[in-house]
């Protein structure tokens, strides 16, 4: 009898979670057959829980809310992304038993904007609002498209100059404060704050972003959040929400999982539908 491969997504809420579903499409888009299950695993667990995964012969793990830092300090090996963002969302079995952290996160944003909606990164000015994890994971890939300039605002004002200064080296990036953003313009505004998942929107300026700009929050729902709804109400060219980034970088664990890209269009369309519905 052939063995069906394990993954699981660990993190604390997970009900919610569509991994289980995307991976099961791209398997069966793929013809590979795995077995991937939701775990709710709060952080006094994790390692506990991932060392009884592996141990049980599970192959990959990704990690969310709020165990990438714990993934990152687990991982033996970390891509160079995982090093820089320090966090971790996927974790691969190796052949010599080591398990490797990597994180997809900002590859996956990256491809949603650039590839799905034809969005150009370079050259381009782009805000970050935020200086938490999910911010620190999305800087590397999206300094690699080569921006004009990346400004990170955040209410804590420490938090986005110290960020700013962790990627001084890859590009012109600055941090500063929500107050600090008067008479600036920007291509791209993505949001990385949490504030959306309490329907809260940071304070922003009006005529902060340029003719034809576009915004991007990180989180979804079923309902546009605070900032989609903000995006539109100033006449972005587009306002999305991050529904394209979560299929994306689980396009990005599945590759390094099982060495196979999946197509992440219908993927996006059928889950857009579902939420539509
Ligand atoms: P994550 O891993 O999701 O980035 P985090 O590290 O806790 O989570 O970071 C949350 C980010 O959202 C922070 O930048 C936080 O600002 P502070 O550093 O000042 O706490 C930001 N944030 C949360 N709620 C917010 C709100 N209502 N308005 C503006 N920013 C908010």
């Amino acid at each position: 009898m052939i063995k069906t491969d394990r993954y699981a997504v660990f993190g604390h809420p997970i009900k919610h979670s569509k991994s289980p579903r995307i991976h099961q499409l791209f398997a069966e888009q793929t013809g590979q057959s795995i077995e991937y299950t939701a775990q709710d695993v709060p952080a006094e667990q994790f390692n506990t829980a991932v060392q009884s995964f592996f141990a049980a012969g599970g192959k990959g793990l990704n990690c969310t809310v709020p165990l990438k830092g714990l993934a990152w300090a687990f991982a033996d090996r970390k891509t160079e992304r995982a090093q820089l963002s320090q966090a971790v969302n996927t974790l691969a079995v190796q052949a010599d038993g080591a398990i490797l952290g990597d994180n997809t996160d900002g590859q996956g944003l990256v491809t949603d904007l650039t590839v799905n909606h034809a969005i150009t990164l370079t050259g381009r000015r782009i805000l970050i609002l935020g200086a938490g994890g999910a911010s620190r994971g999305i800087m590397g890939p999206l300094l690699e498209q080569a921006p004009c300039a990346i400004v990170i605002a955040n209410r804590t004002v420490d938090k986005a100059i110290d960020l700013a200064q962790a990627f001084q080296n890859k590009g012109a990036v600055s941090g500063c404060g929500f107050g600090d953003l008067q008479n600036q313009q920007f291509d791209l505004i993505l949001n990385a704050t949490s504030a959306s998942l309490s329907d809260q929107l940071p304070p922003l300026p009006d005529a902060i972003l340029a003719e034809n700009g576009v915004c991007y929050d990180l989180a979804y729902g079923n309902e546009p959040t605070a900032f989609v709804r903000w995006g539109l109400r100033q006449n972005a060219a587009k306002s999305l929400d991050g529904l394209g980034m979560l299929v994306e970088q689980a396009a990005e664990a599945f590759f390094i999982w099982r060495g196979a890209r999946p197509e992440t269009r219908p993927v996006i369309e059928l889950l857009n539908s579902e939420r539509r519905a």
